[in-house]
């Protein structure tokens, strides 16, 4: 949730720190905006709208200077107008800050700035500490009393201790043209490191092409870039000896290529992502999963007598699957529970319950913060996560990485259905530990290796479903329904469905639609339903029937040996059969598609949605 890039260096910075926001824009894109420094100025351009718009306006009004600070924003605090975008300079504009996060008590800021002079011209809470930073900075003595920390650094310190919030920020003084300050507490912020230049960003994607050496700050941690040098501080004044990581990830890999977009390209990379999650994780005899860096003996794995899943969003329906799984062939009672609601429920939990999470991005606070909970409380935790040396990945216990590739579309495709296949993997894992035999498990890991070739073939329908969708975009309602595992795939349609073309999507138990949602089944709410073969079988088909007896259009998604009644459905999409552990991601692939075409028909930006941000760092 807004994006932050920072660049000092040699060379022009405007065009390094545009290229960085565009790569980062599915953080926000409420409105865009640069300031640099030169001399003893600093210059800035917003604007409202997307980084194009600033972009066109950088052409006309370029700034020059090497270095500066860049934000994409997604609107927390004020509307979206140019003086609520970032940087926000401090009313004498000798300071410009950029920001993402929640600045909680940046009214009380605010007033007691007032009664001192500044002045303030945005609605939002980060003008009130680019003030506060111009504040401490007049206060405080230009000369460090131990050398630790220039005044620039100093101010910001001093007026990050009075803040109440989260934020990662990146800073400029006008005094101090080869400085650029940094920090992070709650958002994340990570610093790039460069040949005679370095950058600091809310994520790697905006380094990709930049630089692969990057540092990951943790929480409370400042630090002061020059173009040749960085100094990282922690809260107390302490020098961090920082790790310097290299980024696996390359730059074609958030690139569109061939593609028209983000979401269409990813979704194509499913079967890839899928062998990239299995590489290296089949044990040496065929018949469970295996992982690296899970932190925890088998012996310890077996004690695990509950598990605890949380996630939001499309995470969320990840974890349900996981439940789904884990309780079938492991015989453990999982709970999923979303990660907001975790953390403030203070369930009670026994010794040996492990709490595990799921999230793309690792930044998402709700679930962070859920992580947090749970290990303050001294349970062990386990994460399934994409991105590399994200604060999730780094705080959890233990962990798996997805190796899914940079995901940059809004709506979340390949990373769902390889956080299905690692929960999957996991299932195999427990049960192996338990109950499942070494046949059962050898057939269970047969599934998953034939999956990648399953889901190409799943991928061909996209002509097909390209006309279904259309069809869908017609409407302005619709119902996801399917039981069991194909619950929460249901869920996750109506998700995808809504956050992508604007129809009102619900997803439910097939069987629970006869309970409220079948009110609003008509010829103008069509029902997709997820199908396939077993006990279950002839209920949904009876659902169809109440359906299609009250006008209701229907779809099916279903395996290729389930058999439907003549007539019964208006449209059957046949996906291959497909047991348990690989059914879910088999039936996500024409939902994928089917919103895809349908939001593109209704010409939606499908890759930036409305209203959203790829990662949602503020609670
Ligand atoms: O990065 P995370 O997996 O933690 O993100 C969780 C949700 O914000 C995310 O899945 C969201 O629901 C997506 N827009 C879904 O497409």
């Amino acid at each position: 949730m807004c994006g932050i890039v920072g660049y000092i260096g040699s060379k022009d910075a405007g065009p390094l720190l545009l290229q960085g926001l565009k790569q980062l824009e599915y953080r926000g894109y409420d409105s865009a905006g640069i300031a640099i420094g030169s001399a003893d100025r600093i210059e800035q351009v917003r604007r409202v709208g997307r980084v194009a718009n600033l972009a066109g306006a950088l052409e006309e009004e370029p700034l020059r200077g090497s270095a500066g600070i860049s934000h994409t924003r997604w609107a927390t605090h004020g509307k979206v107008t140019e003086e609520n975008a970032h940087p926000q300079p401090s009313s004498d504009h000798r300071f410009s800050l950029v920001h993402n996060g929640v600045i909680e008590n940046f009214e009380s800021i605010r007033a007691f700035l007032r009664e001192r002079g500044y002045q303030f011209h945005s609605e939002t809470d980060t003008e009130a500490l680019a003030n506060l930073i111009a504040y401490h900075y007049d206060k405080e003595p230009a000369a460090s009393p131990d050398g630790r920390e220039s005044h620039f650094l100093r101010s910001v310190r001093k007026a990050l201790l009075h803040v109440e919030g989260t934020y990662g920020i990146a800073v400029l003084c006008a005094d101090a043209p080869d400085q650029l300050v940094g920090a992070r507490k709650g958002s994340p912020l990570i610093v790039g490191l460069g040949s005679g230049e370095n950058f600091i960003a809310s994520d790697v994607a905006a380094l990709l092409g930049a630089t692969l050496q990057v540092i990951y700050l943790n929480d409370g941690e400042l630090v002061e870039l020059t173009r040749d040098s960085y100094r990282i501080l922690s809260s107390e004044r302490e020098p961090v000896d920082a790790v310097v990581h290299e980024v696996d990830w390359k730059i074609e890999d958030s690139q569109l290529g061939d593609f028209e977009h983000y979401m269409l390209k990813e979704i194509f990379e499913q079967p890839q992502a899928l062998e990239n999650a299995l590489r290296g994780r089949i044990a040496e005899d065929g018949s469970t999963a295996k992982f690296g860096g899970l932190n925890i003996s088998p012996r310890d794995l077996r004690q695990v007598d509950r598990i605890v899943f949380c996630g939001c969003g499309t995470a969320w329906h990840a974890c349900l699957v996981a439940e789904h799984l884990i309780e079938r062939y492991a015989r453990i009672p999982v709970e999923v529970e979303y990660a907001s609601e975790f953390r403030y429920r203070n369930a009670p939990l026994d010794k040996d319950t492990l709490v595990f999470v799921i999230s793309q991005s690792g930044e998402t606070i709700d679930t962070l913060a859920a992580l947090r909970e749970a290990r303050r409380k001294g349970y062990r935790t386990l994460a399934i996560n994409n991105v590399v040396g994200s604060t999730i990945a780094r705080e959890t216990d233990g962990g798996i990485y997805q190796h899914a590739g940079p995901e940059i579309g809004v709506a979340s495709t390949k990373a769902f259905t390889s956080q299905l296949f690692l929960s999957s993997m996991v299932a195999l894992l427990f049960a192996r530990l338990r109950d499942m035999s070494f046949s059962d498990g050898f057939r269970y890991m047969e599934s998953l290796r034939r999956l990648p070739e399953q889901v190409e073939q799943a991928l061909r329908m996209n002509d097909s479903l390209q006309r279904v969708g259309q069809w869908l975009a017609g409407f302005e309602h619709c119902l996801f329904l399917g039981r069991q595992l194909l619950f929460p795939i249901a869920l996750e349609g109506a998700l995808k469905l809504k956050e992508i073309s604007y129809i009102h999507a619900e997803g439910y138990p097939a069987a629970e639609m006869k309970h409220g949602p079948i009110a609003l089944v008509s010829e103008s709410c069509p029902s997709l339903f997820l199908v396939s073969q077993g006990e279950v079988l002839p209920k949904v088909v009876a659902n169809m029937q109440e359906i299609k007896a009250r006008g209701g259009p229907i779809v099916a998604i279903a395996t290729e040996s389930c058999q439907l009644p003549e007539g019964l459905v208006d449209e059957r999409i046949t996906i291959p059969d497909a047991d348990d552990p690989t059914l879910a991601i088999l039936a996500t692939i024409p939902l994928q598609l089917l919103s895809y075409h349908a939001a593109l028909a209704r010409g939606c930006d499908v890759d930036k949605p409305r209203n959203l941000a790829k990662s949602v760092t503020v609670e």
